[in-house]
């Protein structure tokens, strides 16, 4: 079974609490995305091997540290994975940056691949997957096997919120694979949605979070009644 790290950080826990709130919008959703991302990389990068360099501050010569000769890889599952990547980004500038699309049928809940561009050099790299949620564990299981097929050093995989269940089938499928995630809930829907979860991480980062009939509203802007979650 894979290693899972639950981060029980307090600005992790706390920034949650607001992305998990039906009340906050897209701009304040993808500012908590990023923030909590950035937070877990941190974490998720503390096992980097360092070497000792020779370097010169303005005052004497010193031993220093640098970490040692890795590369890394983020590969977002699209599209809300991509909510992640630049605060990942933003802490290790030097990583590339392969892509994934995967979408889940309504009906079924499958994944289904659309889109699949890697870096040329992935058997050099440790592999971050990026997804904000890892509900029936489909996505993340079919991305990794997208990425193993091409031989990375290592694969971690971060999602934000996990269900049991997808942390189940992704452990089993990758029992190498370590998981992380800011949040373990309590089970999926009747269509395979996170309980309590935060809704669908797509929609809220890109406003696009109902569907449905539509109705216009009293500005005159088309307005959508119903959501599919
Ligand atoms: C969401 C989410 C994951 C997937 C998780 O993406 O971002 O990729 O569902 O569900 P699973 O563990 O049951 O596979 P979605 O398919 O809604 O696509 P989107 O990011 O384009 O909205
Ligand atoms: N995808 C989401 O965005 N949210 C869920 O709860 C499940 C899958």
């Amino acid at each position: 079974m894979s290693k899972v790290t639950v981060f029980d950080h307090p600005l992790i826990q706390h920034k949650l609490s607001y992305l998990r709130d039906k009340n906050t919008g897209s701009k304040l959703f993808r500012e908590l995305i990023s923030e909590i991302a950035m937070l877990m990389c941190y974490e998720a990068t503390r096992d980097l091997p360092l070497e000792d360099v020779e370097i010169e501050t303005p005052m004497q010569k010193m031993v220093a540290k640098k970490i040692k000769g890795r590369k890394l890889a983020f590969v977002p599952i699209l599209r809300a994975g991509c909510g992640m990547l630049d605060a990942m980004l933003t802490m290790v500038p030097a990583a590339k940056v392969g892509h994934i699309g995967l979408y889940r049928d309504e009906v079924t809940h499958k994944p289904i691949e659309y889109y699949n561009k890697l870096p040329g050099d992935v058997e050099e790299r440790d592999v971050f997957v990026l997804d904000p949620m890892l509900a029936t564990g489909g996505s993340a299981v079919d991305a990794i096997e997208i990425i193993k097929r091409s031989n990375p050093r290592s694969i971690k995989f971060l999602c934000i919120i996990a269900a049991p269940e997808g942390i189940e089938v992704l452990s089993k499928a990758h029992p190498d694979v370590e998981i992380y995630c800011a949040a373990k809930d309590e089970k999926l829907n009747k269509n395979c949605y996170i309980l309590p979860g935060l809704g669908d991480a797509g929609d809220r980062i890109y406003g696009t979070d109902v569907v449905g009939e539509v109705s216009i509203d009293k500005r005159g802007s088309t307005v959508r009644l119903h959501s599919n979650v």
